[in-house]
């Protein structure tokens, strides 16, 4: 589908032409494991449904083209979709990580692949010079999230790039962001992962991983691994995906209008230390949230008195589901420090004990921003 068109339009077309044979509108669920051949390895492109099936290849073609990249690869999971990343190295080989991360992303690096031989270090990505002095000959591959999650540091994709040496991969994690907000494969990334199980789905019904890429060997070698360790979506799964990034870019601009005004809420309130939102101009990044991110996006953490007032506030709401993930159209809260990142407790990025995170959704602002107030009040 042409690059010209905008995202709103390539979210509701890009892979969706309607069905050749009935004319459906919408992409059918191919719920089928395997396809018929009229001689042997004769087909019609599609042999099994591990390798390849045409709900997924839809999902595929879409998310291509709303990253900005050339080709898609989808994943049972977000963190399937790391693992298979990983999957490209080997014994011995060395990954530099920025220092804030999804806690299972920690884990799926630390305490799985470090048993097979890949080295981690963990760096702040705020310091140029200090990630320049982590990489070494055997580095392949730059982590970055960007906002992280949960404490809403920001990444310079552009500047990191340009201080990455050759050879070595930039990948970035794009899951709270969203192509709606930052396309990072044209600020230089070399792969865009996502869990799409949250802005990309958008309605918490579906759990699914993504990788985008413009370089074709990568994606052969990506899309060999794909198929060989299998960890991909069914069709039913690619269907409810394809489905809420429809509306992705129409849900983004929502969620980062409630956000700001709640964020805003939030840095006048006594009970609330502090608040790490990208559309505030207390955030330390602020101008570069300005230039890399169309919009602030859903995602705010603050950080109050004690771990005992953070698991009350997230207890009190009405609203705000106390719950782990983010992204859907319902507002969550939770209290990464127990939740999300148990998995990093003790480790050098674990999280502060009074850190709560919030997934503001579309709700009517006033009804979520009067939950947040009730729910601060009784901290009293
Ligand atoms: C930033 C980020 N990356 C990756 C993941 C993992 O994705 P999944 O839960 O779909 O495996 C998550 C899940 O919360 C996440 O927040």
């Amino acid at each position: 589908m042409s690059e010209n068109y905008h995202l709103d339009t390539l979210a509701i077309h890009a892979g969706q032409e309607p069905d050749p044979t009935t004319g459906a509108v919408m992409t059918p669920i191919y719920q089928t494991s395997t396809y018929v051949q009229s001689a042997p390895a004769q087909h019609k492109g599609y042999e099994y449904s591990r390798t390849d099936n045409p709900t997924r290849t839809a999902l595929q073609e879409c998310m291509a083209a709303i990253e900005g990249g050339q080709f898609a690869l989808a994943f049972a999971s977000g963190l399937a979709a790391i693992d298979t990343v990983l999957r490209l190295l080997n014994p011995g080989d060395h990954v530099v990580v920025g220092d804030d991360v999804y806690g299972g992303t920690y884990r799926l690096f630390e305490k799985v692949h470090a048993r097979y031989g890949i080295r981690f270090t963990w760096v702040d990505l705020t310091d140029l010079d200090a990630v320049k002095a982590a990489f070494k000959p055997e580095t392949k591959l730059l982590w970055l999230e960007t906002p992280t999650n949960p404490m809403m540091k920001l990444a310079d994709i552009a500047a990191l790039k340009a201080v990455t040496p050759s050879g070595v991969r930039v990948v970035v994690d794009n899951t709270f962001a969203s192509p709606a907000i930052q396309q990072p494969l044209k600020l230089g990334a070399d792969i865009v992962m996502h869990s799409t199980t949250k802005y990309l789905g958008g309605h918490s019904d579906v759990v699914g991983g993504m990788l985008v890429m413009n370089d074709e060997s990568l994606y052969q070698e990506l899309k060999f691994l794909q198929n060989a360790v299998g960890a991909v979506p069914g069709p039913m799964d690619c269907f409810l995906t394809l489905r809420g990034i429809k509306t992705l870019g129409l849900r983004i601009e929502r969620h980062s209008q409630n956000a700001l005004a709640i964020a805003r809420m939030l840095e006048d309130h006594p009970r609330v230390e502090r608040v790490l939102y990208p559309g505030l101009e207390s955030h330390p990044q602020y101008e570069l949230a300005k230039k890399q991110m169309r919009y602030p996006g859903g995602m705010i953490s603050i950080i109050l008195a004690s771990d005992e007032a953070a698991r009350r506030m997230v207890s009190r709401t009405k609203l705000f589901a106390l719950a782990e993930s983010l992204g859907g159209v319902e507002s969550l809260i939770e209290h990464p420090y127990s939740m999300t990142h148990a998995s990093t407790a003790d480790s050098d990025i674990a999280v502060p004990p009074g850190l709560v995170r919030l997934s503001v959704g579309i709700e009517h602002v006033d009804d979520l921003m009067a939950d947040v107030r009730q729910a601060l009040e009784s901290l009293a």
